[in-house]
């Protein structure tokens, strides 16, 4: 038995849907415990890819169930087309899928209010996905939130969409100009979701306490990473949930004390999408170069990623903010072919040099990155099986991570599929 964290360990993307679905092997459930389909995790298999937004990644292994924490918030409609997505490549649902009956819905107005706000904010934007994500977490701290189990009562949902819409329809006539929303209509359209979720919908904290007490092996897969998150990432440039492995308890109901290992994982350089500061960002050919190789475009919106070599600095804030005591390292075929490679070891903050990720974000706005510049290697690391098979320049490139950061590299992916995936 083994209850492990699986985090991202940067600004999202990095390779957590791969990581998950390797990892879900062994693991009899993979939990997801924050965010909401702002998510894109990709899953490569032979021929297809597949791209999951609220169903852990650990779906297309028979052995494993999948639970939907109550951190999450879930979209019923975005929720349905996934099921039936999953469903259509043959995989059944039934004792598979786990809904938290205490996540929180993001209801058509989440989205509205989502993208309004991006737009009255302008140049302030913090290029959100526009999936509800920040609206929804709002409501649920201003207990206004409409939750799981509230959907499997008609009149109570009835009551609180009206009840909801009476503030939110003020707010769109008189802040944001745009029309008001209808809460027949809304319901409609959830009741119409419910058809298919009531099934899966169920007390899972009890679910999860019984599978500890029966020893199983459990995977907390989280989303987006921990520079995003709603405390400890660059505020407010961030998402509105936990990312970060404090999160991931709160959002399962699995107790800290159960937990054995923190995964950690990490791209061999660095991305971020949507806005907000980014010191070792490459605006440059260097940055399109690793873009295109790497096939850096939002796996939920599509939108390029902002793409730069490797923050150590911010990676280590992340080590100690969750405790990561595995790392794991994707896309370490993108480096292939460089001459050179770029490690960020320090920021310079004006007169001060520090290793410390400053939490004023006017400083890391101001940071400038100072790197310790290491050869490339020539040949690709796609084709190795081991470690003691890669390029050496390759391995001095992972001796190097491993020492500034303290911690043991135990997977390293060398490309999108399961079989490109070399476990130490
Ligand atoms: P997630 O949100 O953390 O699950 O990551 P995404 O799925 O959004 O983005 C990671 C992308 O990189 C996906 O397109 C993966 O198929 C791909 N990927 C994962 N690992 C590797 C790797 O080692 N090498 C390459 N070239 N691609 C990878
Ligand atoms: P996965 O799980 C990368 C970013 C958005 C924006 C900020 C806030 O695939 O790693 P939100 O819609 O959450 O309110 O947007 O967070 N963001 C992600 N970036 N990967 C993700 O998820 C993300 N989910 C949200 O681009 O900057
Ligand atoms: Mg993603």
């Amino acid at each position: 038995m083994s209850v492990r964290i699986v985090i991202g360990a940067q600004w999202g993307d990095e390779g957590k849907g791969k990581i998950v679905d390797l990892l879900s092997k062994d693991a009899d459930y993979v939990i997801r415990y924050q965010g909401g389909a702002n998510a894109g995790h990709t899953l490569k298999f032979d021929e297809t890819s597949v791209v999951l937004h609220l169903v852990p990644s650990g779906i297309f292994h028979n052995n494993s169930k999948c639970v939907i924490g109550n951190g999450v918030v879930i979209d019923p409609t975005a929720l349905v087309d996934e099921i039936e997505s999953i469903e259509a490549m043959g995989v059944n649902l039934e004792e598979r899928l786990f809904i938290s009956e205490t996540a929180h819905v993001i209801l058509p107005y989440h989205k509205v209010l989502d993208q309004v706000k991006e737009k009255r904010r302008g140049k302030d934007a913090i290029g959100t996905t526009g999936r509800g994500i920040g609206p929804a977490y709002v409501s649920k701290v201003s207990r206004t939130g409409i939750r799981m189990i509230d959907l499997l009562d008609e009149e109570t949902l009835r009551y609180k969409v009206e009840s909801n819409l009476e503030d939110i329809n003020a707010s769109m006539k008189y802040i944001y100009q745009e029309e008001p929303l209808d809460a027949d209509q809304i319901t409609n359209e959830i009741l119409e979701a419910v058809q298919t979720i009531a099934p899966y919908i169920t007390n899972t904290s009890a679910l999860l306490h019984e599978a500890i007490d029966s020893n199983k092996t459990l995977l907390l897969e989280g989303a987006q990473g921990s520079m995003l998150d709603i405390d400890h990432g660059t505020y407010p440039y961030v998402t509105s949930s936990s990312p970060t492995a404090g999160g991931a308890c709160s959002g399962s109901g699995i107790p800290p004390t159960a937990v054995d290992h923190v995964m950690g994982i990490t791209k061999a350089y660095c991305t971020r999408v949507g806005n907000g500061p980014f010191p070792t960002e490459l605006d440059n050919n260097e940055g399109n170069n690793l873009r295109k190789k790497g096939s850096e475009f939002g796996a939920t919106t599509g939108r390029p990623r902002r793409c730069g070599w490797i923050d150590l600095v911010a990676l280590k804030y992340a080590i100690r903010i969750n405790g990561i005591n595995e790392l794991t390292v994707t896309k370490m075929d993108v480096l292939d072919g460089f001459d050179e490679v770029k490690v960020c070891t320090d920021y310079q903050i004006g007169d001060e040099k520090t290793r410390i990720y400053p939490l004023d974000l006017s400083k890391v706005e101001k940071a400038e990155p100072v790197y310790k510049t290491l050869k490339g290697w020539a040949t690709s690391t796609r084709e190795c099986g081991n470690f003691e098979e890669l390029p050496e320049n390759a391995t001095e490139y992972l001796n190097f991570l491993e020492d500034y950061l303290g911690v043991k590299v135990k997977i390293l992916s060398t490309g999108p599929k399961r079989s490109e995936t070399i476990m130490i």
